[in-house]
């Protein structure tokens, strides 16, 4: 266990009313269980968390700095409740602005006390030793030398069903474009047996779906040796009581064959994986430093088509990258034919800060990266409708996610990652976390509707 001061010392030094704390996430995944930990880390330290940030003694901002608007998003937050100082509240960030921006934060958002990037987590019990002995000014910004990875006795998981694990942290791509390898230091991977570990925990506190993090999985390297990506991800899904597992991010260049594989032998791996392309022209993909072509990216689609199990795949595609061209972008609505993606995150480029692709010219008009997205959008509806559609009159295993009480719709997730809405006729209520068979009635580009059977 973290050491935890005795609390007599903590009451007479507490600068944080009350030890409370209100925590707001922004970005990926890997920041959702990032705070996950953090809050795991903090109820260590006795603090309690609060909904509210007028109930809170501290108030923490866990950023994301992928696209510019996401790193506006700290700063508004920040300027809203900054006449709350006067209450004795503290204000921290953590997350990826936070280590881009460093010490910079305490200029533009002078009430801020803390600034902390994510390769720093584990020192956050003494920096919170700090604040409460009123230090105005604490920061941790490990940079990519950092060889640590975080791991903590307590994650307050937010889902009892569904949890994340961390196999790998950080990354060491540089795409052009690309914060990530600034913010979150070298890649480090945990070992295999650390991880397992983690995973056999959760199944034994009930967990039934676990998905393995990393900025790129496909680059995790068993510090022990013992195991590689896919064998670790079939271990995981050999685990008793452990019925689903995801994986996300995969990088193209690195996504073995051994991983459809692995989904093809292990019932428990899910059939559905995210494979960001980010554009289908391999000149662009080249000034985009991605390190593979179009042929190479399609030749690992095609292991995925041959697969037994029909899998579902998904992409992140970014438009308006600098030096588009109209025919580049022809290539990536080529692919997006070619391919038929189940679904597709597109963005506009945005210039971002450290970057190498921060140099080149970024000659494309907004009004025209706002028309690339709205036909690659408008193209990609078409596509998702149609597969969608196949599904019709399919009986799909669902894990029961929630109720949509204005709709009287109880929310599924298939273990192709898609939202099957459905209705039951009577019975028993299905409660969440099971999983049921669900008849698909409808469908629609973003999800399916349909009845459960039992
Ligand atoms: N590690 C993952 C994704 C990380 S970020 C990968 O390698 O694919 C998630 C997505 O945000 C990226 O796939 C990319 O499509 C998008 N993105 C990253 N930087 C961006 C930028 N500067 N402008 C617009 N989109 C960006
Ligand atoms: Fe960013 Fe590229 Fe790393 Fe993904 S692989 S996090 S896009 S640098
Ligand atoms: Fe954003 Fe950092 Fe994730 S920049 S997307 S929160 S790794």
């Amino acid at each position: 266990m973290p050491a935890v001061a005795p609390s007599f010392i903590l009451k007479e030094m507490s600068a944080v009313p009350n030890k409370t704390f209100y925590l707001e996430t922004f970005g990926c995944q890997m920041n959702v269980h990032d705070s996950e930990k953090v809050i795991g880390t903090l109820i260590s330290q006795g603090y309690r968390q609060v909904e509210t940030v007028q109930e809170a003694g501290l108030v923490l901002y866990n950023t994301c700095s992928i696209r510019d608007k996401a790193e506006q998003k700290v700063f508004h937050r920040l300027a809203d409740y900054k006449a709350l100082q006067k209450q004795g509240k503290k204000f921290g960030v953590l997350g990826c602005v936070a280590q881009q921006e460093g010490e910079r934060i305490f200029q533009r958002a002078p009430h801020v006390s803390l600034v902390c990037g994510s390769a720093s987590y584990r020192n956050l019990p003494e920096m919170l030793v700090q604040i409460e002995a009123g230090k105005s000014r604490v920061t941790g910004l490990d940079d990519r030398q950092t060889d640590q990875t975080f791991e903590t006795e307590y994650t307050a998981r937010s889902n009892p069903h569904r949890g994340y694990i961390t196999i790998i942290e950080g990354c060491d791509k540089f795409c052009a474009y690309c914060v990530v390898p600034f913010t979150r230091g070298k890649e480090r991977s945990r070992t295999s047996d650390s991880v397992l570990a983690e995973a056999r925990k959760m199944a034994d506190q009930g967990f039934t779906e676990i998905q393995l993090l990393g900025q790129n999985v496909n680059s995790y390297r068993d510090p022990s040796g013992k195991k590689t990506f896919a064998e670790l991800l079939a271990s995981v899904g050999e685990i008793g009581g452990v019925r689903r597992v995801w994986f996300t991010t995969s990088h193209p260049r690195d996504f073995g064959k051994d991983i459809v594989d692995a989904v093809d032998a292990v019932p428990a791996l899910c059939d559905h994986v995210h494979l960001p392309v980010q554009s289908g022209s391999t000149r662009v993909l080249d000034l985009m430093k991605r390190l593979y072509t179009r042929d190479q990216y399609l030749e690992r689609i095609s292991w995925m088509k041959a697969a037994r199990r029909r899998i579902s795949i998904t992409t992140d595609i970014i438009v308006g990258f600098p030096g588009e061209t109209e025919s580049d972008f022809a290539e990536t609505i080529d692919l997006l034919n070619e391919v038929e993606y189940d679904g597709v995150f597109s963005f506009k480029y945005s210039p971002r800060p450290n970057t190498p692709a921060l140099t080149y010219i970024d000659s494309i008009p907004e009004e025209e990266k706002v028309r690339r997205l709205a036909v690659l959008n408008a193209r990609q509806k078409e596509i998702s409708a149609a597969l969608n559609q196949r599904h019709l009159g399919e009986t799909l295993e669902v894990m029961v996610e929630g109720l949509n009480p204005a709709r009287g719709q109880w929310i599924g997730r298939t273990s192709q990652h898609k939202v099957l809405n459905f209705t039951t006729s009577g019975g028993e209520e299905p409660r969440i976390g099971q999983y049921l068979p669900v008849r698909v009635t409808a469908t629609f580009p973003n999800s399916l509707l349909g009845e459960m059977t039992v």
